[in-house]
């Protein structure tokens, strides 16, 4: 599938109240939600989700502020939705991130950037099961 991607709205965008703002941008930028949900992460799923990530030197920070706050898991649909949505958020560092871009509107730091896109199809199914399962994909 090169349909859908897989995004987490991050503790500080929902503390700092950009639910409905990155929404906005979502949709407007083409994209339908299929699956969406408030949640959160614990320490412990936070650090199987950056598994990837472990050896970083910010991996330890990262789990941290993952598991600080409540989020919004949803997996969105779109031709080529994968990169489509990467264009759409911005660089990882919101002050390298181009005008307009959630994360240039949205963010705080690079940890703290507003925003998670999937890097590839295979993440971003692996993603989104990690979140929804087969009954709540639409
Ligand atoms: P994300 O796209 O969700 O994938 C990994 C996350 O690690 C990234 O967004 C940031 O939240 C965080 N991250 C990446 N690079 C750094 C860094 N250099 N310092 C701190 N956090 C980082």
């Amino acid at each position: 599938e090169n349909n859908k991607t897989f995004t987490m709205i991050k503790p500080d965008a929902v503390r700092n109240g950009h639910i409905g703002g990155i929404l906005d941008q979502i949709l407007k930028g083409g994209f339908k939600i299929s699956a969406m949900k408030y949640t959160y992460l614990t320490p412990e799923k936070a650090g199987e989700f950056y598994e990837v990530h472990k050896e970083r030197p910010f991996y330890k920070d990262l789990v941290g502020f993952m598991s600080s706050g409540p989020i919004v898991a949803a997996i969105l649909e779109k031709d080529n939705a994968v990169a489509d949505f990467r264009t759409l958020i911005g660089a990882t560092d919101p002050s390298k991130a181009e005008v307009g871009t959630i994360r240039q509107l949205f963010a705080e730091s690079i940890e703290a950037n507003a925003v998670h896109g999937s890097d590839s199809d295979e993440n971003a199914a692996i993603e989104g099961s990690f979140f929804f399962s087969a009954f709540e994909k639409f």
